[in-house]
């Protein structure tokens, strides 16, 4: 696995899963981009990744990823970085970022949040950083999913606007869309140099289930997550899929702990699939691919 000078860009890169993924492609040589909602926990996570890695280069923008405006900004803003850098390509995309909603609240664009943030901000991102990737001589877009993704199943055009809304279903739902998304993506993109992968990072002992959760269910993750394995864990796996070049070609979707695994029957329905990617199109203004 190499990543040394590497361009990759990781959501959510101020803490957790992202911050600690970040510090270990800094670690390895990259040229990382972290994205952050907060310009100060931006700023804390740059000195830290710059601190104990001090020889690497390391830039955090700045964007909420629950504002379609703010993502566009944010592709102009990364295709600036790599060129101030004279870099022409991203060589990976790690779309980490997610949260756990325990109400249904909706986003400027008129979205329920957790579907927002958690699978088409992955979505938009990566259309929008797609010419990028494709000038790497192998692109790789990892969106880190979720063992939640088991037992769901969804209706994607109403997705927008659940008519119950239960914050654990939601969740389920969004990192189910997360690995339909990556199978949609290597079926449309497989004569393409860029390819999708899905993440699994097991239980992990990070705050995701304290933030916007409400406090019932901050009472229990405050408990659970110590059962958690430590952030290094996923990093690995990420890692390993943004630059072992045998991954390449794979036709596995879904992996934990470095290996592939069985996603549910629903990750990779073909007619699941396409009517998430349609209604994603449709929430984000992108246009269909054609004849589709
Ligand atoms: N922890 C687990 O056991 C576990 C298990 C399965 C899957 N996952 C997945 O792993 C990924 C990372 O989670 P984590 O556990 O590392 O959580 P975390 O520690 O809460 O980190 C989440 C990151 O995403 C950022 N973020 C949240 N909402 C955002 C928004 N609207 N715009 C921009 N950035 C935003 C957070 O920023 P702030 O620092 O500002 O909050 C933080 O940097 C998520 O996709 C999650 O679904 C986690």
């Amino acid at each position: 696995m190499d990543l040394k000078n590497k361009a990759i860009v990781i959501t959510g890169a101020t803490a957790g899963i992202g911050f600690q993924t970040a510090l270990d492609a800094a670690h390895a040589g990259a040229f990382v981009i972290g994205v952050g909602r907060n310009p100060q926990r931006c700023e804390e996570a740059r000195q830290k990744i710059s601190t104990l890695s001090p020889d690497a280069t390391v830039i955090f923008l700045t964007a909420n990823l629950a504002s379609q405006k703010q993502i566009h900004s944010l592709a102009e803003q990364i295709q600036q970085t790599l060129a101030d850098h004279h870099l022409n390509a991203l060589d990976v995309l790690v779309n980490n970022a997610g949260m756990y909603m325990g109400k249904k609240i909706f986003t400027e664009d008129g979205i329920e949040t957790t579907f927002a943030v958690n699978h088409l901000a992955p979505f938009l991102l990566t259309h929008l950083l797609l010419p990028l990737l494709s000038k790497s001589s192998s692109g790789r877009v990892i969106t880190v999913s979720s063992d939640s993704h088991y037992r769901t199943s969804f209706i994607p055009e109403k997705a927008k606007n659940p008519g119950l809304f239960f914050g654990l279903m939601a969740y389920k739902v969004s990192k189910l869309s997360n690995i339909l998304f990556s199978y949609e993506f290597n079926r449309l993109h497989a004569d393409a140099s860029v390819h999708a992968f899905a993440v699994d990072p097991g239980l992990v002992n990070t705050d995701i289930g304290m933030k916007e959760t409400g406090r019932l269910a901050s009472l229990v993750w405050r408990s659970r997550k110590n059962l958690g394995v430590s952030p290094e864990v996923p990093s690995k796996t990420i890692l390993f899929l943004a630059g072992e070049p045998a991954v390449s070609k794979s036709t596995d979707i879904y992996w934990h702990l470095c290996k592939p695994k069985q996603p549910s029957q629903n990750a990779t329905n073909p007619a699941l699939a396409k009517r998430l990617w349609k209604e994603s199109c449709k929430l984000t203004g992108l246009s269909l691919p054609e004849g589709y």
